[in-house]
C-alpha cells in the first residue's frame, strides 16, 4: 500500500479533522494511515467524555476504533453527520482512493455523510489525477472488466497480496484491478464509464464528493474547501 508522506504530516491532518467532531455526532471512520490518526484522536476525545458513534469503512478501521473505545454502529441503523477519510491522490475536488482496497465501503459511508473531510499529506496533491484507479470487481468478472478497461484506454493489473500467494481479496470478498489511465482529463466521464461496467462493484474515483481537505505538514495544517 502506498504510504505517501511523513507520519507527522498525516498525524497533523488527522488530528485537525478530528477537531470537527462534535458531541452527539455519527462519524464515518475512514481507512488508511492518515484516517487512523483521526480515529486515534477521536478515541482520545471519547476517553475525555465526547459522545459519538463511529461507522467504520473497513475491517481495519473497525478494529482500530474498537481498540480506541469508540462506540460503533452499522450504516443501516444511523445516518452519518461527518466522515473523515484519506486519499491516494487529490486534484481539485476529485480524489482517487482505494490504496487499501477499502474504497467501496469508503464511498458508501463518505457519500452518505452530511460533510466529508479529506485528510492528506502534501504528497497526495496534484494538478491532474494520474494514480492508477482501483476497481473492485466480482471475481468472475475479472477478465471481462479488464478487457473493458483496456477498451477505455486503461492498463489493468490484478492487485497481488503481500505475504500471501495470489490476489488481494477485499473485505467484501472481491478482487481489485489497479487501472492505469495515465493523466485523467475528465474524471467524471471515466467514473461513469467504470461504474457502468457489469461486474464492477466500485471504483476509486471520488468525484466532487468531499467538502473540505485538511493537508498536514510537520509544521501545521492547511484547511480549505473542496466543493464550491
Ligand atoms: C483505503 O482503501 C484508501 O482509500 C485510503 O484512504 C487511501 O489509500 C489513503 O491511505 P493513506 O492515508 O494510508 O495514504
Amino acid at each position: 500500500m502506498k504510504q505517501g508522506g511523513s507520519d507527522a504530516a498525516k498525524q497533523a491532518a488527522g488530528e485537525s479533522a478530528a477537531e470537527a467532531v462534535e458531541d452527539g455526532m455519527i462519524v464515518g471512520l475512514g481507512t488508511g494511515s492518515t484516517a487512523a490518526h483521526a480515529i486515534r484522536a477521536i478515541g482520545q476525545a471519547v476517553d475525555a467524555g465526547l459522545d459519538v458513534v463511529g461507522v467504520p469503512t473497513s475491517f481495519q478501521s473497525r478494529q482500530l476504533a474498537r481498540d480506541c473505545g469508540i462506540p460503533l454502529a452499522d450504516l443501516e441503523d444511523v445516518s452519518v453527520d461527518l466522515a473523515i477519510d484519506g486519499a491516494d491522490e487529490v486534484a481539485g475536488g476529485n480524489l482517487i482512493k482505494g490504496g487499501g482496497a477499502a474504497h467501496a465501503r469508503e464511498k458508501i459511508v463518505d457519500a452518505s455523510a452530511d460533510r466529508f473531510l479529506v485528510v492528506a499529506d502534501p504528497t497526495k496533491e496534484t494538478d491532474v489525477l494520474s494514480h492508477p484507479v482501483p476497481v473492485e470487481v466480482l471475481p468472475m468478472a475479472r477478465s471481462t472488466v479488464a478487457a473493458s478497461v483496456e477498451s477505455l484506454g486503461g492498463d489493468p493489473a490484478l492487485r497481488r497480496a503481500e505475504r500471501k500467494d495470489g490476489p488481494v481479496v477485499t473485505d467484501n470478498g472481491n478482487l481489485v484491478l489497479d487501472c492505469n489511465f495515465g493523466p485523467i482529463d475528465d474524471p467524471a466521464a471515466l467514473a461513469s464509464d467504470l461504474a457502468a461496467l457489469p461486474g464492477v462493484v466500485e471504483h476509486g474515483l471520488f468525484v466532487d464528493m468531499a467538502d473540505e481537505i485538511h493537508v498536514g505538514t510537520p509544521d501545521g495544517v492547511t484547511v480549505r474547501p473542496l466543493l464550491e
